[in-house]
């Protein structure tokens, strides 16, 4: 498995599983699919020298998932030191050391860059997103309750934080 910088001609498949996950799970809570236009206006906004998103890809190039760094808050100036961390393995993918690799490459990336924090949602029951964030020193801020409406469930969301200024 290699871990490299997505290029645009990976769009499809880095929306082939966030679509996928938009319509079948609760670790987003979109409702519906990102089309292409919208595809096009997320891939703007990730530049790599800021924003990179990474993609861990087999020799010929199938990819087994990504993960990004986001603005927290659009527009938000004063969050410029800090950013938000995505991560998405496809389905048959999951559970075999992936989300490992691509944070192992995302967060000395976030440090280069400059970040101070990093900071994640995650669905409050999402177990292995969970132990994958404390792996990487990532400590809990607190549970927002039910703020989230999904698949017939009200959901809660862990905020977690990274202090970069911590090496682990
Ligand atoms: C969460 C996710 C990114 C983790 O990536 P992954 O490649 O499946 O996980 P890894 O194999 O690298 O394992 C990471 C850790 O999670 C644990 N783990 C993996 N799958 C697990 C599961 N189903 N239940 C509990 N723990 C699990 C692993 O044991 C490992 O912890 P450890 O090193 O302390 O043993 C991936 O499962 C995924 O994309 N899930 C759906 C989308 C999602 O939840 N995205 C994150 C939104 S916040």
């Amino acid at each position: 498995m290699l871990v490299r910088d997505a290029v645009e001609s990976d769009l499809d498949a880095i929306f082939e599983i966030l679509n996928h996950e938009i319509l079948t799970g609760v670790n987003t809570f979109k409702l519906d699919p990102l089309l292409a236009d919208q595809q096009q206006a997320w891939w703007k906004l990730h530049v790599a020298d800021r924003y990179p998103v990474l993609a861990a890809v087999d020799e010929s190039s199938t990819m087994f998932g990504w993960a990004s760094l986001s603005p927290w808050a659009l527009h938000v100036g004063g969050y410029h030191r800090t950013s938000e961390v995505s991560i998405w393995i496809a389905e048959p993918f999951r559970g075999r050391g992936v989300g490992k690799e691509l944070f192992a490459a995302l967060i000395p990336r976030a440090r280069q860059i400059g970040f101070r924090v990093l900071l994640s949602k995650v669905e409050a029951s999402n177990q292995a997103s969970l132990k994958l964030h404390y792996r990487f020193g990532f400590r809990d801020v607190g549970i927002m309750h039910g703020v989230g409406d999904k698949l017939d469930r009200q959901l809660d969301v862990a905020i977690l934080e990274r202090d970069l200024s911590q090496v682990e």
